[in-house]
């Protein structure tokens, strides 16, 4: 991550005390705020529940699920910080709940969905929209020769540093966190986004690619590549250090000097 993005990383309060070797369980209060469907609002639900010293707010969550509510909806998967899918708003910051240590944030967690995205129910929400945009920056290699693009018939060889242009921004797990950061898209739902742009960069940095001029055609407005305000929120929170900030100051570099 680049010094300017650890900068903001401590503004938005990501550190989590350490928690004492003596601490086994503690009584927390999860307070949710929940999107209601039916009354097209949200609702406040309030759970005291035991946690260990190990268990993530994911794990609190299914507790609550468990023990107490089965009507309160959450969305995840893998339990390991993979797929993605569990990012919802802890402590008013876009995090991965599995990820995320419950003891260490104190007596009292808010949870709410993440910001940025319409919500379909309780804590989970709409994503379609982030992966239309996605979609619409072609993330994958694009070949000249279309027969070639559909029926490669040798491998790409690369070497390391060729690799080492995209390493960074391959590990996204397109989990929206830095979506629900980013000021710019709050205010401009038509701004692609920092998960968006990375991948633009991290497609057309790859040295088997050749179609960084459609992309580049495709972000090269203000709706695109120059909306971004250069807040670094995005890899401030971002879970897998992706540095998305950092993707799309070489995107607009690569644009600005006419790489193409
Ligand atoms: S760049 Fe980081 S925060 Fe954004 S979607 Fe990818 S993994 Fe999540
Ligand atoms: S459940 Fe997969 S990233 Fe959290």
């Amino acid at each position: 991550m680049s010094e300017k993005t650890s900068g903001a990383v401590s503004k938005l309060q990501l550190s989590t005390p350490e928690i004492s070797p003596k601490t086994v369980s503690k009584l927390i209060t999860l307070k949710v705020k929940r999107y209601d469907p039916d009354a097209g609002r949200y609702k406040l639900s309030i759970y005291r529940i035991s946690v260990t010293r190990f268990d993530t707010v994911l794990d609190a969550l299914l507790k609550v699920v468990r023990d107490q509510d089965h009507t309160l909806s959450v969305r995840y998967s893998c339990r390991m910080g993979i797929c993605g899918s569990c990012a919802m708003m802890i402590n008013g910051v876009p995090r991965l709940a599995c990820m995320t240590n419950a003891i260490s944030l104190g007596d009292v967690i808010e949870i709410e969905p993440l910001k940025n995205f319409p919500p379909v129910k309780d804590l989970f929400v709409d994503m379609d929209q982030m992966f239309r945009k996605h979609r619409s920056v072609k993330p994958w290699l694009i070949r000249r020769d279309e027969e070639e693009q559909f029926t490669a018939k040798k491998e790409y060889l690369q070497k390391p540093e060729e690799v080492d242009a995209y390493r960074l921004f391959s590990t996204c797990i397109k989990c929206g966190a830095c979506m629900a950061a980013c000021p710019t898209v709050a205010s401009n739902p038509d701004f692609l986004g920092p998960m968006v742009l990375a991948q633009a960069y991290r497609w057309s940095a790859d040295s088997r690619d050749e179609g960084a001029h459609i992309r580049f055609d495709i972000v090269d407005n203000p709706n695109g590549v120059f909306g971004c305000h250069f807040a670094g929120a995005c890899s401030a929170v971002c879970p897998k250090n992706s540095d998305p900030a950092l993707a799309i100051q070489l995107l607009r570099k690569s644009i600005l000097r006419g790489k193409r």
